[in-house]
């Protein structure tokens, strides 16, 4: 779980899961670039010692150049973790066109590209470890989450192609499926009695997984202790997607 000595560029680091990964990044040792569309998290990852840059993954090319400029300053690029990502949830019937194309940009073709552009520099030195912010919602989902359990499912489909088109290298590229996860929102949501009881009763220790807990599962994927790891879906979901009706469950 040691990270010394390595550069991580983290996308979407100014908030939530993505902070989170860029703390746990720093405090195994590594060099790290966070990238956010939005500069309020810079204080945030200053802080912690990292260096944030305003990268609207979006922007395809901007977002390729970003990653050669932050190789280009930090002499190396080890680790590159694809985490922006947006969630819209609407009725299936009500969903827009609009909504569709944002959801396809921002968490597919931007971590396809992420992708493309570290694992060239990664071949290029011959290591190297990618790690994709998938979802719960590639395995199991619910009704309003059409357009964003199918983007989900493309990043670990992706994933597992990409761990064989850049394994030959010593580039390793895996996908993290969280459940609900306890960022800056869930918090201010959980603030409610009804919501977090909704939210607790979703895995058998009535707990939300914490941003900290992703950011040690995604040191694990970038670092040499988890080098058997390669195509892989780690859902971090504690047991929610492994019953058949959490509901029942409950009710019993
Ligand atoms: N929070 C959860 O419960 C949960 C569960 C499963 C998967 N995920 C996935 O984890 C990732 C992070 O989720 P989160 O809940 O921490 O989100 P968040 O909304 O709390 O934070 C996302 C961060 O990414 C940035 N961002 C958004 N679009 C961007 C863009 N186009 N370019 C650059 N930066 C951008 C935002 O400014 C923000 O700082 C997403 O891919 C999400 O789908 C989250």
């Amino acid at each position: 779980m040691n990270l010394e000595g390595k550069h991580v560029i983290v996308t979407g680091a100014g908030a939530g899961i993505g902070l989170g990964i860029a703390r746990a990044c720093r405090a195994a040792g590594a060099e790290v670039t966070g990238f956010d569309r939005k500069t309020e998290g810079a204080g945030k990852l200053e802080e912690i010692g990292a260096r944030c840059v305003q990268v609207d993954v979006t922007d395809l090319d901007g977002f390729e150049t970003a990653i050669a400029e932050a190789h280009q300053r930090a002499g190396r690029l080890d680790g590159m973790v694809n985490n922006a990502g947006v969630t819209i949830k609407v009725p299936f019937l009500e969903m827009t066109r609009e909504q569709m194309e944002t959801l396809w940009t921002v968490n597919q073709r931007s971590v396809l590209v992420g992708c493309q552009a570290a694992g060239r520099i990664m071949k290029e030195a011959g290591q190297g470890a990618i790690v994709n912010l998938s979802s719960v919602h590639a395995r199991a989902t619910n009704p309003g989450h059409e357009g964003y359990a199918a983007t989900k499912a493309a990043i670990a489909a992706m994933t597992r192609a990409m761990a064989w088109s850049l394994g030959p290298y010593g580039v390793r590229v895996n996908a993290v499926c969280p459940a609900q996860v306890r960022t800056e929102i869930v918090d201010k949501a959980m603030q409610y009695s009804e919501t977090a009881a909704k939210v607790q009763a979703y895995n058998p220790e009535g707990t939300v997984t914490t941003v900290d807990e992703i950011g040690a599962l995604a040191v694990f994927l970038l670092s040499d202790a988890g080098s058997a790891m390669n195509g892989s879906e780690v859902l971090a979901d504690r047991g929610m997607s492994a019953l058949l009706d959490v509901f029942d469950m409950r009710r019993t």
